[in-house]
């Protein structure tokens, strides 16, 4: 017997069937013996066998009693227990295994049967620990790959937005802040992680389609012409054609794409009323208003936080969703929201 071989404990009252068992183990395995249900129990507190040969007609606490006690704990629950017993009746045996055992033998047994299922059944726990090992490994590969993907999606993204903002530094940081400010509002209206996160994505290229407004009309001061206010109403279609094409499990290119839309059908692109509008887009809308109007602008100075809230809640249930704007203006007046 070597030190490295497994353990294997033999839990029987009766001292010949121990003694067969044994000789029959000795020489391959390292062996323990209980000679009651008790007794075993105390054994396997100290130390965990690799398997179990279980008598079942045992004074006091039989084979059965002990092997349920084992299942029910998690550190002894994946030993396998092989009862081994007189009783041959099929009654015995289904019970046996609905109790968690592997195998069942039946005495009197032949020496070279119990060696034989004994060591199947320790090659079959040891490859269960080698597979369930492989699969923490692999698990631990696929957290690194994915938080490595979503480092190298979240940079791509922020350069895309400040792509954008370089054109029209006036509103640099507006996306991030808009986005940070709608995240808040959805969290507070419960919204899914999934949503939020689509909200965080959408809010950070909102105003991507910028890109294809000319700088001058971007940087320019004083009120705009018509036909420059119409130039700035394509942003949210060219935004929605730059982004349709990336996989994403999140609509965040039709969030871009709508959130410029109002309740009562007189935003653009399309004049979408109600309903039509996403839940996303409208949380986008308060956030990109609130932060918009708090923030100077080439063509106006700073409005101010109070009038940018003032505004919001003066459109509440007619431009602007009553919860986005109840939320927003909680954030504000009682948790001391802050742009970062
Ligand atoms: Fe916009
Ligand atoms: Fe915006």
């Amino acid at each position: 017997m070597k030190t490295g071989n497994p353990l294997v404990l033999i839990v029987d009252d009766n001292s010949t069937n121990i003694d067969l068992l044994v000789n029959t183990l000795k020489d391959d395995f390292r062996l323990g013996i209980a000679k009651n249900g008790p007794k075993a129990l105390d054994y396997i507190e100290k130390k965990l066998p690799d398997l179990i040969l279980l008598d079942i007609m045992m004074p006091g606490m039989n084979g059965y009693e002990v092997c349920s006690r084992l299942k029910a704990v998690s550190r002894t629950k994946d030993v396998p227990v092989i009862f081994i017993t007189a009783m041959s009746e099929a009654g015995d045996k289904t019970q046996g295994f609905e109790l968690g055992a592997v195998d069942y033998i039946t005495k009197p047994f032949h020496a070279t049967e119990v060696k034989a299922r004994v060591q199947t059944h320790l090659s079959l726990k040891k490859m269960r620990e080698e597979l369930s090992s492989q699969n923490v490994i692999l698990e631990q590969k696929v957290e690194e790959k994915t938080a490595q993907l979503q480092e190298m999606l979240g940079a791509t993204i922020r350069a895309m937005a400040m792509m954008v903002e370089t054109r029209d530094p006036y509103t640099a940081g507006h996306q991030q802040r808009v986005a940070q400010l709608a995240c808040a509002i959805a969290g507070k209206m419960g919204l899914s992680k999934d949503q939020i996160s689509a909200i965080r994505f959408a809010g950070i290229l909102h105003d991507i389609g910028k890109i294809r407004i000319p700088t001058s009309i971007l940087n320019r001061s004083g009120k705009l012409l018509d036909a420059e206010f119409d130039m700035i109403r394509i942003h949210p279609k060219v935004g929605y054609d730059l982004l349709k094409n990336i996989p994403s499990p999140w609509p965040f290119a039709q969030i871009v794409l709508q959130h410029h839309e109002l309740l009562d059908g007189s935003g653009y692109p399309k004049h979408l009323k109600g309903d039509e509008i996403m839940q996303e887009s409208k949380i986008l809308t308060v956030a990109d208003v609130t932060e918009a109007e708090s923030s100077y602008r080439p063509y106006r100075p700073a409005l101010g936080i109070e009038f940018a809230l003032e505004d919001i809640r003066k459109n509440r249930g007619k431009l602007y969703d009553s919860d986005a704007v109840d939320a927003c203006l909680e954030l504000f007046q009682q948790d001391n929201f802050k742009f970062e």
